[in-house]
């Protein structure tokens, strides 16, 4: 009997200093740091722990004060000692806190570290203990923070690109006008060719009939008509003027308008150009719904396209040239095509024409930008589309707007 209460006692004695064992080199070897605490001091800890402060050894690590392992001020700019208070009130009340915070290691360097406190049972002899996970985060946070350092640098190249790219399209769109203000100043002297002409050969006519019909009843009759047919001249000139100056006129919001209105405006604008080069101009207009749009600029689209046609007439030498225009309604919106009889472009190049810079005309100075101001106003400033295509005798514009 004796005997097997010994065996008894050695078997459990065997039983526990194993499990002892077991719990100490679990302790000892756990991959993150393990300190008891009580009275706000480290009583005991893990090697692992001293090894993630840079200490020799464990007693050297226990002698520093707690305060001494942190610095004075956390990232965040809070007291260190004030925060730490925080931490542990609600340790006390919760039974349990996790945080991130800023330590000093032997060699005065800071280190992130992932904090985990467990409040532990108290027993009746006992003091209050905790035990605190220290987990080695320094690696993670820098990783953490050169991320966001390229984020934010990332968001800064990407800003300056987008500015830089407002910027070149500023430019192009100014490079553009400027390209065709001569165009325009060319129109303008076309619109006035004729009714100059009509003025300058009535004040001759005028003064040789005052040289020799003086005092005539007739002579006033005559004077009075052709001071009225120079009157309706005059007036075509300003027309023509204020034609092109309301072309010109920045007008930032959209307004009411249709098709016809605008196909009428555009060919007001070119008419003499285009008759005096024996372009025949037909208009199809089946159009009739109202569109919200920048006229001025569906204007510019309609001139754009017209010009390209009159410059291809030229260069290859159409003799019977021709431009439909035609409009019609579509389920929702409006459609308008320009069409011409010019022999169209080059196989291969229609998908280029878009192209800011595309030209087939360097000689003449062509800048390339007509057709892609066309793709911007009517893509972008009108939520439209613009397309064009070969025909059996020249080239199609097609354009979708919106109503
Ligand atoms: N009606 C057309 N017939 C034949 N080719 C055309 C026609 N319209 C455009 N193109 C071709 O498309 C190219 C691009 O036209 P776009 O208006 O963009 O520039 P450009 O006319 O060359 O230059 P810019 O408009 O500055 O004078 C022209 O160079 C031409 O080759
Ligand atoms: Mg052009």
């Amino acid at each position: 009997m004796e005997i097997l209460c010994i065996t008894l006692i050695i078997c459990l004695c065997v039983v526990v200093i194993y499990k002892q064992q077991f719990y100490k080199s679990l302790y000892q070897d756990f991959t993150d740091g393990i300190s008891i605490i009580s009275e706000n001091k480290i009583i005991d800890c893990n090697d692992t722990l001293v090894k993630l402060f840079g200490y020799d050894n464990k007693k050297e690590f226990l002698s520093v004060h707690p305060l001494n392992l942190t610095p004075a001020f956390q990232p965040d700019n809070s007291l260190s000692c004030d925060k730490a208070q925080e931490m542990m009130d609600i340790v006390e009340k919760t039974g349990k806190c996790k945080f991130d915070w800023v330590f000093l290691d032997k060699e005065q360097n800071e280190k992130w570290i992932e904090i985990d406190i467990l409040k532990l049972k108290k027993t009746f002899f006992s003091k209050q203990k905790f035990c605190m996970v220290w987990r080695d985060i320094d690696l993670r946070v820098s990783v953490q923070k050169k991320l966001e350092n390229f984020n934010s640098n990332l968001e800064d190249i990407v800003h300056q690109e987008i500015k830089k790219n407002k910027e070149k399209e500023k430019q192009l769109v100014k490079q553009s006008k400027l390209a065709q203000l001569g165009e325009m100043i060319s129109m303008i002297a076309h619109q006035w060719r004729q009714p100059l002409a009509i003025i300058s050969s009535s004040v001759i006519d005028l003064q040789m009939k005052m040289v020799l019909q003086k005092n005539d009843k007739k002579l006033l009759s005559y004077v009075e008509k052709h001071l009225s047919d120079t009157e309706s001249c005059i007036a075509s000139l300003t027309e023509t003027i204020d034609d092109f100056r309301n072309f010109y006129k920045p007008i930032k919001s959209m307004q009411q308008t249709d098709l016809s209105l605008i196909v009428t405006k555009a060919y007001a604008m070119i008419e003499s150009y285009f008759k005096t080069c024996n372009i025949e101009i037909l208009f199809d207009d089946k159009s009739s719904k109202k569109i919200t749009a920048f006229e001025n600029e569906l204007i510019q689209v309609c001139l754009n396209i017209l010009q390209n046609s009159r410059e291809n007439f030229l260069v290859k030498e159409i003799e019977k040239s021709q431009i439909i225009i035609s409009t019609t309604d579509i389920e929702d919106g409006v459609s308008l095509s320009i069409c011409d009889n010019g022999g169209g472009v080059t196989h291969g190049i229609i998908d280029k024409i878009f192209d800011p810079y595309f030209s087939t005309k360097y000689e003449k100075n062509g800048t390339g930008l007509g057709l892609y101001m066309c793709l911007k106003i009517v893509k972008e400033h009108h939520n439209g589309t613009i397309t064009a295509a070969n025909t059996k005798d020249g080239i199609c514009f097609s354009i979708l707007l919106p109503n």
